[in-house]
């Protein structure tokens, strides 16, 4: 990693934001600057030789936190309730960027954005990718596939019934460890640039829902029947389970992108960015049994 660089990371208080800080200043990359909504919520930053800045893509002054940043790590936001919003907070900070001098930018995104894509919050991340090539300014566009910690969510529900209802057919995923998605970030912020470049950040294995099933098993000793279902029947049998209505096709959506093949991405990119090996699946099962076991 260079060490000359002035380099801000945005949302430093999120999960992913704060690890690839944390990992910028191990690596003593550059000048690193956490810039957050909060300042408030990143002092362990400050403490470990972080600058701090109110970052805020709402805030029309935006531009001020960016004086005298080379390169930016433009982390997605989750302001999922409002369509579009997103969409909007990104192109404001690329702007800012601009009108800043800041001369590269590395975005999160995510596996083929494309329009077509059944994912409901995919035109957010296309659009931002669209403002980028635009913008005239250097970019690193990191398409990162699903987190390992996103299966938290659903599997220890599925555990406890032992039925898992997929829509996602044979269609595979390579799910991506959130530690590995901010080494592969700060990587991509920290390298000098050579022109703009795309990478898919996505785990080391493809893996069918049943294969996924299997190793959850494996790690828990409880049994799993995946129950193949159409997205509409998926998108009933989560309402009634108490999922609130306007999420339901969201969830669905990734059971239909998966099914498409739209996330069967061969893996490489983690190892080519970090030199890392990226996380097994069946590693983060068995350093999470107590998590996937949690409704038992
Ligand atoms: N690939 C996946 O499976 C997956 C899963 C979950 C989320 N994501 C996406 O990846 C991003 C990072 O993931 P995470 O796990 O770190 O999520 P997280 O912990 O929920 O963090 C949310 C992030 O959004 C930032 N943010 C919200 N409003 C903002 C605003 N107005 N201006 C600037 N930043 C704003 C927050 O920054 P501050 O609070 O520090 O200002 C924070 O970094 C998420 O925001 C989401 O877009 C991807």
């Amino acid at each position: 990693m260079s060490g000359q660089s002035t380099l801000l990371v945005t949302g430093a208080s999120g999960q992913l934001g704060r690890r690839a800080t944390e990992i910028l200043l191990e690596a003593k990359a550059g000048k690193i600057i956490a810039g957050t909504r909060d300042p408030a919520k990143v002092t362990d930053l400050a403490a470990k030789g972080a600058e701090v800045r109110k970052v805020d893509f709402d805030d029309p002054a935006l531009a001020k936190a960016f004086r005298g940043v080379d390169r930016l790590l433009l982390i997605s936001t989750d302001a999922l309730d409002t369509p579009g919003k997103r969409l909007v907070q990104h192109k404001a900070a690329i702007a800012a960027a601009k009108k800043a001098g800041v001369k590269h930018i590395v975005y999160t995104s995510m596996p083929k954005p494309e329009p077509g894509s059944p994912i409901t919050f995919a035109p957010d991340h296309y659009g931002t990718e669209q403002a980028l090539e635009q913008s005239g300014l250097g970019w690193t566009v990191l398409r990162n596939g699903w987190y390992q910690e996103n299966l938290l969510h659903s599997l220890p529900q599925v555990l406890a019934s032992g039925k898992w209802f997929s829509a996602a057919g044979n269609g595979k995923v390579a799910h991506v460890a959130r530690e590995d998605a901010a080494y592969a970030a700060a990587a991509a912020l920290a390298a000098e640039p050579k022109g703009n470049a795309r990478y898919d950040i996505t785990g080391p294995a493809l893996l069918t829902t049943r294969e996924i099933a299997t190793l959850a098993s494996e790690a828990t000793g409880k049994p799993i029947e995946v129950v193949d279902v159409t997205d509409e029947q998926l998108v009933q049998g989560m309402i009634a389970a108490g999922m609130p209505a306007f999420l339901a096709p969201v969830y669905a959506s990734f059971d239909t992108n998966t099914r498409a093949g739209n996330i069967a991405i061969a893996p490489g990119a983690v190892r080519e960015l970090t030199g890392r090996a990226p996380r097994p699946l069946q590693q983060f099962f068995a350093a999470n049994k107590a998590a996937l076991l949690q409704n038992h």
